[in-house]
């Protein structure tokens, strides 16, 4: 009993709920008051022009999951069956039955529902079917990503490292529909752990590289400093496309709490390295 509906608009609800980097135009967060770091900061490291990409770290092989059944119970004109589930049947649902996404409601960042659907140039470019990126448009990728990255005054300097954990391990803030976050109650996290293992007292996501011994492995130096701080505003300033979210970018971190997070990778003192 499927009802006509307008399928583009509930497929992009659909993939913006499903988790996709989606972002609309937000407004600038203002900067937290300096925080006094508990730990000494080893080094720091002067803005400048995008240095090269270190070598990667191991990517983790995800578990494999059984194969998902995509067929489901339908009732329509020729009665009840089963029926494969189709991308046209999960936006109809989506958008009929579960009232998951209302185009007028606010967001957090102070405009609707709708403007966060709407693609800024970068998704664009990395939205389509069977993305392949040329090295024309990666390159451009690259350069209009770093363009957004703003340098703290006083350099990239760590934060301190248990703040840090704690972003890196709340995946709170921004979520609208049925479950509003209200930043008036809790600050957005970093929802590192969504895609990566970073320490070993708590499980993490295979999207993206483990990033244990993250320090130790690295160094802590000003180029790698400023290629953390870098990935973590921004990542398509080396990773064209990534699914990391834009957290500096896109104002869900302050630089601070970027410099938090980052001590939390770099600090010794911090479970990610012990
Ligand atoms: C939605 C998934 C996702 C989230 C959330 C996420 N990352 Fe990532 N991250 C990735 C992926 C995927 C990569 C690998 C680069 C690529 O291919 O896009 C990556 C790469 C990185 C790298 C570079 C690793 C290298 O080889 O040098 C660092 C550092 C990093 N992430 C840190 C973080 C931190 C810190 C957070 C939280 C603020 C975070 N990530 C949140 C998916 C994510």
């Amino acid at each position: 009993m499927l009802k006509q509906s307008p399928i583009a608009i509930a497929v992009a609800s659909a993939l913006m709920l499903a988790g996709t980097a989606v972002a609309g135009p937000v407004a600038d967060k203002p900067m937290l008051v300096a925080q006094a770091a508990t730990t000494p900061a080893p080094a720091t490291a002067a803005p400048a022009a995008a240095s090269k990409r270190p070598a990667p770290l191991r990517k983790r092989a995800p578990e494999a999951a059984p194969a998902p059944s995509n067929e489901v119970m339908v009732f329509d004109s020729k009665g009840v069956r089963l029926a494969p589930f189709s991308a046209a049947m999960l936006a109809e649902h989506l958008v009929m039955e579960t009232d998951g996404f209302d185009h007028k409601q606010a967001t957090q960042e102070g405009t609707t529902g709708r403007d966060r659907l709407a693609q800024d140039e970068i998704q664009r470019l990395c939205s389509g079917k069977n993305v392949k990126l040329d090295d024309k448009t990666t390159a451009r990728i690259n350069e209009m990503a770093a363009a957004t990255i703003k340098y703290p005054e006083g350099g990239i300097k760590l934060g301190d490292w248990k703040k840090g954990r704690e972003l890196a391990w709340s995946g709170f803030g921004f979520r609208t529909a049925h479950q509003v976050d209200d930043h008036s109650k809790q600050g957005p996290g970093a929802n590192c752990y969504n895609c990566h293992q970073i320490a070993t007292d708590r499980t993490g996501g295979t999207l993206g590289p483990e990033l244990t011994g993250y320090g130790k492995i690295r160094g802590i130096n000003p180029d790698m400093l400023k290629y953390t701080y870098d990935v973590i505003y921004n990542p398509h300033t080396y990773f064209a496309c990534s699914n990391m979210p834009r957290s500096g970018a896109k104002a869900i971190l302050t630089q601070q709490q970027i410099m938090d997070v980052m001590a939390y990778l770099f600090d010794p003192e911090s479970p990610v390295n012990k």
